[in-house]
């Protein structure tokens, strides 16, 4: 038995990978490593290929049943909201194309067990501040498109042939739980702000006229190790039927606003930095936080970090290695 991960070189993937591993499980990991690194994924098997091309569907299939693997986890997406406004289609073929090659394999090598990556994106600007999972579902750009697309395919396999799945909408992943297991990425708020101050710019907030507590946009930042724990917790509900629903928020149900996040790393990093405010980001919720009582309830998953943690850790992955911090200037 085994758990094959897509995207396990990446950002979340490795992290899951890792905690895995941790309690003896079988990883095998797929990923065209684009963007993660072979390093990242310990002595875990890796199946390099990108799941939306031609050849992935034979090679899916035959990993699947060679390596007797039970579950999937499956991270292997493009994430950027902006790059998918410019290029749609890209993020189709990657994202709903990859899908279905992934769920053809998994149909002909008989898995039937799934936990699926998806976002608070597939919301997109809910009327509540606190999002329930059953709200009506509105994406505004064509990343949040794919994420509820793949949701509905996951059902719809459900239905045709008894797939078991779970949608985990994550709300906003930060920091980090090994420090060689950063974001490569780095397109979110708080490794935006840190590679900023390394560069020697000055970190710029997006609005400070939305109407919260202190003028900026307030989020639900979660740590990306409880992030990752909620995936074991969400195979083991799978694994004993414990899963009642097909998606669970992810999120900690407490809200930090720009401000505050900005105020977090002046204190870890003991300078009192320069912001710039500029105006608001198209498409920005003033406040999105999770409902995430459901996951609570069925799999007793509770957030054991705060934003202070967050910070720290990322703050500590972000000194490593060479890169050198400088004091902003304006
Ligand atoms: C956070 C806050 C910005 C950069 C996105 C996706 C979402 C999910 C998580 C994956 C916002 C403000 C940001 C900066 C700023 N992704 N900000 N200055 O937009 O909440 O969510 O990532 O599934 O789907 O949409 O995250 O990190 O971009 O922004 O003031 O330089 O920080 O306006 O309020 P977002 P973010």
């Amino acid at each position: 038995m085994s758990v094959l991960v897509t995207g396990g070189a990446g950002y979340i993937g490795a992290h899951v990978v890792r905690l895995l591993q941790e309690r003896g499980e079988e990883v095998i990991v797929v990923d065209d490593l684009s963007t993660g690194s072979a390093s990242r994924i310990g002595d875990a098997e890796l199946v390099e290929v990108d799941l939306a091309t031609d050849e992935a569907y034979r090679i899916l299939t035959d990993t699947m049943i060679d390596k007797d693997v039970d579950a999937v986890i499956h991270f292997a997406a493009k994430k950027q909201v902006g790059e998918s406004v410019q290029r749609p289609a890209t993020y189709y073929h990657q994202n709903v194309g990859g899908l279905a090659n992934l769920l053809r394999a998994m149909y002909d090598a008989g898995v039937k067990e799934m936990i699926f990556s998806s976002s608070a994106a597939v919301y997109g600007l809910p009327d509540v501040d606190m999002v329930p999972e059953d709200v009506e579902k509105h994406p505004i750009n064509p990343y949040g498109e794919t994420k509820l697309i793949g949701e509905w395919m996951m059902r719809d396999c459900g239905v045709a042939w008894g797939l078991k799945s779970v949608a985990l909408r994550y709300f906003n992943a930060a920091g980090t739980g090994w420090t060689d297991l950063e974001d490569p990425a780095a397109l979110n708020l708080v490794p935006i702000i840190l590679n900023r101050l390394h560069a020697g710019k000055t970190p710029v907030v997006f609005g400070d006229d939305y109407d919260t507590a202190d003028g900026t946009c307030v989020r639900d930042y979660i740590h990306v190790m409880d992030l990752a724990n909620a995936h074991l917790l969400a195979l083991d509900a799978l694994r004993n039927g414990n899963a009642k629903h097909g998606a669970y928020n992810v999120g900690t149900g407490t809200g930090s606003s720009v401000f505050e996040v900005v105020d977090g790393i002046r204190e870890i990093s003991g300078w009192d930095f320069p912001i710039e405010v500029s105006a608001r980001r198209e498409g920005d919720p003033g406040y999105l936080v999770a409902d995430s009582s459901r996951i609570k309830e069925d799999m007793g998953f509770q957030a054991q970090f705060g934003l202070a943690d967050i910070l720290q850790s990322a703050w500590d992955a972000n000194q490593l290695g060479s890169k050198k911090v400088q004091v902003p200037t304006k």
